[in-house]
């Protein structure tokens, strides 16, 4: 005869012992995923700035240039239906460089996005893409553009080219060549930033980190301009603070500039800062070109941009426009030229590529932060 698996006169018992183990296991498990949940509600709703939710949504991918040192972070959203068409740049040394408002508060990233949610563009086509050199900076744009639509972020901690000592200044004879080695250093890191970021994009803009208001609806308008094939760079008038009245981009200008004579050419190959250029009668600036176009639809040729609010139409980019990290007018197989350096250099540089620089008339403008 065998023997049953559970003896007769336990079986009952066991059973019903089973049973209620069975719940006590439910009910111990129930309440772990409770406290789970409790724990984990609480803690993205009052302890960290984002949440599960909003990390899933995304594709991250990160590699580090080990040589120089360079971060690179890239998040693009997933599923998504379109390429994004408008690529956003800027560059940010530290946390200072979003200065301040004319009333004195502090400016930061998230003025930044605020500044972005008001100017009317579609998130899910844009590109966000900043270039700092500060690590504290970058944890926090990496943070808060997580729950911002863009259609990807891409951060690049970046220490720069210069060495600290270069950095400061100190020990340049002129003013000339300081401003030559930052102008440069710029450029470099301008062109790091545009030549990572851009990928399919049909529009590059460039946003100084300081400037804190430009007219709505100002970067669809410059989008719109494009459609005439002959239109590469586009920028608008800026103001230093509320001001309306002054120019504060003296880099966007239209008309003749001086140029060294063959003494000041030899010269200046010994001495970069022996010589500088600067605007000869008939040259304009932005205010007087704007006072000459007032319909919002006017456009006029520049001969030189600055950076503070660029539009960059991409297709140059990829035949190779880039910032000028050398005074590019002038340059000779016997040295570097003496003016044209960084954005400067832009137009002459897309003029062989059959684009010109543009400014806009009318009401268009933006506003650079007084501190
Ligand atoms: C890059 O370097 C940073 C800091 O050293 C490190 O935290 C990160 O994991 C590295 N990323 C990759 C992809 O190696
Ligand atoms: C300064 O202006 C900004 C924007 O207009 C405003 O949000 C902020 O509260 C102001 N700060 C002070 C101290 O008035
Ligand atoms: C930006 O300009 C608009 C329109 O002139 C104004 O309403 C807004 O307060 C300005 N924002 C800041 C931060 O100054």
């Amino acid at each position: 005869m065998t023997r049953p698996l559970i003896p007769q006169k336990y079986s009952a018992r066991a059973i019903v012992a089973f049973g209620s183990m069975h719940r006590h296991i439910w009910f111990k498990v129930s309440c772990v995923v409770v406290t789970l949940c409790f724990f984990y509600l609480t803690s993205s709703l009052y302890s960290r700035p984002t949440s599960f939710l909003s990390r899933s949504i995304w594709e991250h991918s990160s590699y580090n240039d080990t040589d120089l040192n360079i971060q690179h972070l890239t998040r693009r959203r997933k599923n998504q239906q379109q390429t994004p068409d408008l690529l956003l740049l800027l560059v940010t040394r530290d946390s200072d460089s979003w200065g301040t408002l004319p009333n004195g508060t502090h400016r930061s990233f998230t003025s930044l996005l605020t500044l972005l949610h008001d100017a009317s563009i579609d998130f899910s086509q844009t590109s966000l893409a900043i270039l700092t050199s500060s690590p504290s900076e970058i944890d926090l744009y990496s943070s808060l553009s997580l729950n911002e639509p863009f259609s990807r972020v891409s951060l690049i901690l970046h220490p720069g080219y210069l060495n600290p000592e270069e950095a400061t200044n100190r020990g340049d004879r002129h003013e000339n060549l300081a401003q030559h080695k930052r102008r440069s250093e710029l450029a470099k890191l301008r062109n790091y930033l545009m030549l990572n970021a851009l990928e399919r994009e049909k529009h590059i803009v460039w946003i100084d980190a300081d400037v804190y208001n430009f007219t709505d609806g100002v970067i669809p308008a410059m989008i719109r301009h494009t459609t005439d094939p002959s239109v590469g760079l586009i920028t608008v008038r800026n103001h230093f603070g509320e001001s309306d009245d002054n120019d504060y981009d003296l880099n966007s200008w239209s008309g003749p500039r001086t140029s060294p004579n063959e003494e000041e050419k030899e010269r200046l190959l010994e001495d970069l800062s022996s010589w500088v250029g600067s605007p000869r009668e008939g040259n304009q600036n932005m205010g007087d070109l704007v006072r000459q176009h007032p319909d919002d639809n006017d456009m006029f040729r520049l001969d030189a941009v600055g950076g503070t609010l660029l539009y960059i139409r991409a297709s140059l980019v990829r035949q190779g426009l880039s910032f000028a990290t050398s005074y590019l007018v002038g340059t000779s197989w016997a040295g570097e030229g003496w003016d044209g350096i960084e954005s400067e250099g832009l137009c002459v540089a897309a003029r062989p590529l059959g684009a010109g620089c543009y400014g806009m008339g009318g009401r268009w403008d933006s506003h650079h932060s007084t501190g």
